[in-house]
């Protein structure tokens, strides 16, 4: 399990001193600390390395923890204070959807439940956070959708298992397309291999503000009209 997160942070805070040095992300200060969000953060594991690596690379931080749960908030502030880092780390118990947090540099999510990551997603577009790093749970959503199977797919969702795996490449899929729509720069990329963890797809994005053009936005509605599937991330987004 350590190895699964210190992987994980090192190959993060990499890629993060790659985009600060591209100008992506403003260089942090004292004054003006590089702001992440971890939604959906549970017991925090990856919200304390992400907050103890980059203090530890000299950089500026503030970290604050979502999650619905007030025995997580109780707890990870509790750890906080026995550290001493309260200050710079704070946990909130609230939904991802109706959080007070207003706006982050950065949000991760790593494996909030379900269409918690369509909330942890949504956060990110409204808020406009610069970069998400955004690694799915289970998928039901598009799966509970999928009941009139465009031909000739049926070859494949005739399998249970294969229904399954192609309902959560779907609802990837769809949802870094939306991101794309909305001005990021979008990968999917294993984070980490997958003796760790099954759940080891992450989408990555940078918000570089390009607009996408009409053939992609093209390409997002057929996708739904072949499928007959309405995404709930759609429906989260403002504006
Ligand atoms: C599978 S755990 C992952 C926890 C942590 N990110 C990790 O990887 O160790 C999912 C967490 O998301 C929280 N969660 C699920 N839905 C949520 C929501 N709508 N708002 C806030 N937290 C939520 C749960 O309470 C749980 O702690």
């Amino acid at each position: 399990m350590a190895a699964y997160y210190n992987e994980h942070d090192r190959f993060a805070a990499a890629w993060l001193r790659e985009l600060i040095k591209a100008g992506h992300i403003a260089q942090p200060t004292a004054a003006k600390p590089l702001t992440i969000v971890d939604l959906g953060c549970g017991h925090a594991y990856l919200t304390f390395a992400a907050h103890q690596y980059l203090r530890g690379q000299g950089m500026a931080v503030k970290v604050i923890g979502i999650d619905v749960r007030t025995s997580a908030r109780d707890r990870n502030n509790e750890i906080a204070k026995q550290l001493g880092i309260s200050s710079s780390i704070e946990f909130r118990a609230e939904e991802i959807a109706d959080t007070t947090l207003t706006s982050a540099d950065i949000a991760i999510a790593l494996h909030a439940c379900d269409t918690a990551t369509d909330d942890a997603i949504a956060w990110a577009i409204n808020s406009d956070a610069k970069l998400a790093l955004i690694a799915p749970c289970c998928h039901h959503d598009i799966q509970a959708q999928m009941n009139e199977i465009p031909q000739p797919w049926s070859i494949i969702t005739r399998n249970g298992i294969m229904k399954e795996r192609l309902g959560d490449l779907l609802t990837d899929g769809l949802r870094m397309q939306i991101m794309k729509l909305r001005g990021y720069r979008v990968e999917a990329i294993e984070f980490i291999g997958g003796e760790h963890t099954p759940r080891n797809l992450m989408i990555r994005a940078v918000k570089t503000g390009a607009s996408a053009d009409a053939a992609e936005k093209q390409r997002y509605d057929e996708m739904l009209a072949l499928w007959k599937v309405k995404p709930a991330l759609a429906t989260l987004i403002k504006g």
